[in-house]
């Protein structure tokens, strides 16, 4: 049963049907074709003009996707991510191989019809199966199929808002670039003065890595693999996919630093891959796995605590 209203009196709502209403949302918003950072000039973009076009985006959205985006807005204050991020951290819940972690996310299990829904791990062999196409290095084949085990924080029992959506820097002023910027109003933060200015409680050009994000599956998968042979590029993919008002619209370059600066185009070669690889076409496991296994021994061998 979808839940639409607002007195919601669930602690853990799923306003979205499955996942993949996110990402089918974003879809929308960033249609193929438009690549990332094709406005090479970020700030010749007419900041009116990019309004407008997110209002439409706004209106059109369904209202499980829109119902969606209130309660993330709502509830990722600076407060609630450093919490996370710090329980999280800990990674005490399951140690688990890769393939291990890929078949766990897999039992997550959408309302909406199995039949007609990619899994999972469709999504993220069909991601890494395009990257090994066009000739990219190893690292971002194993990079597409990691990219989103993050979202086993669904199995955790994690609320949807707080595993999927568009992230954002918490701390300072939420960016009218941010889809959905006016559910911003209900979130306790909008109230605290300090976070108000661009910069808020950080220095200008801090670098990305001194910045408490919104919390979701990027923030807590970078956790949990940032110290293994994966290159900063890797990492950064990792972290930043879900970082739209960064990578799409060009927000929040106040904070960053020139190896930010210098990554952000990994995290924009990445997104195409992300949003427009789904196709009905079964990745072939068996066929695929021995290659996947190598990989996987070279970049992240043998359990991993999660
Ligand atoms: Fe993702
Ligand atoms: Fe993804």
């Amino acid at each position: 049963m979808v839940q639409h209203g607002t007195e919601n009196t669930d602690p853990n709502p799923k306003p979205l049907e499955s996942l993949d209403e996110w990402e089918d949302h974003l879809k929308d918003r960033y249609p193929e074709g438009e690549a990332p950072g094709s406005a090479k000039d970020f700030k010749a973009t007419d900041p009116n003009k990019k309004r407008e076009e997110f209002r439409d985006y706004e209106k059109d959205a369904r209202p499980t996707v829109r119902e969606f985006y209130r309660l993330n807005h709502t509830y990722q204050t600076l407060e609630f991510a450093r919490a996370k991020r710090e329980d999280f951290t800990r990674r005490n819940r399951r140690e688990m191989t890769i393939w291990e972690a890929m078949e766990f996310l897999n039992t997550l299990v959408d309302d909406s019809d199995p039949d007609t829904d990619l899994s999972q791990l469709d999504h993220l062999l069909q991601t890494s199966e395009q990257i090994r196409r066009d000739g990219h290095p190893r690292w971002f084949v194993m990079t597409g199929l990691i990219h989103d085990l993050g979202k086993i924080l669904c199995l955790f029992d994690e609320p949807q808002w707080a595993v999927v959506g568009d992230t954002f820097p918490l701390g300072c002023r939420f960016s009218d670039t941010i889809v959905f910027a006016p559910f911003f109003d209900a979130n306790p933060d909008s109230k605290v003065d300090e976070y108000q200015s661009e910069n808020g409680i950080y220095e200008e050009g801090c670098g990305l890595d001194q910045v408490t994000m919104s919390w979701g599956h990027d923030e807590y998968l970078y956790h949990v693999v940032k110290d293994s042979n994966l290159p900063d590029s890797a990492l950064y993919m990792i972290r930043y996919h879900s970082f739209y008002p960064w990578h799409r619209e060009g927000a929040y370059m106040n904070l960053t630093n020139e190896k930010d600066r210098e990554n952000l185009k990994w995290v924009q070669a990445f997104n195409p891959y992300d949003l427009y690889t789904k196709s009905h076409e079964q990745p072939n496991l068996k066929e695929l796995k021995p290659y996947y296994d190598d990989l996987i021994n070279e970049f992240l061998p043998g359990k991993i605590r999660f």
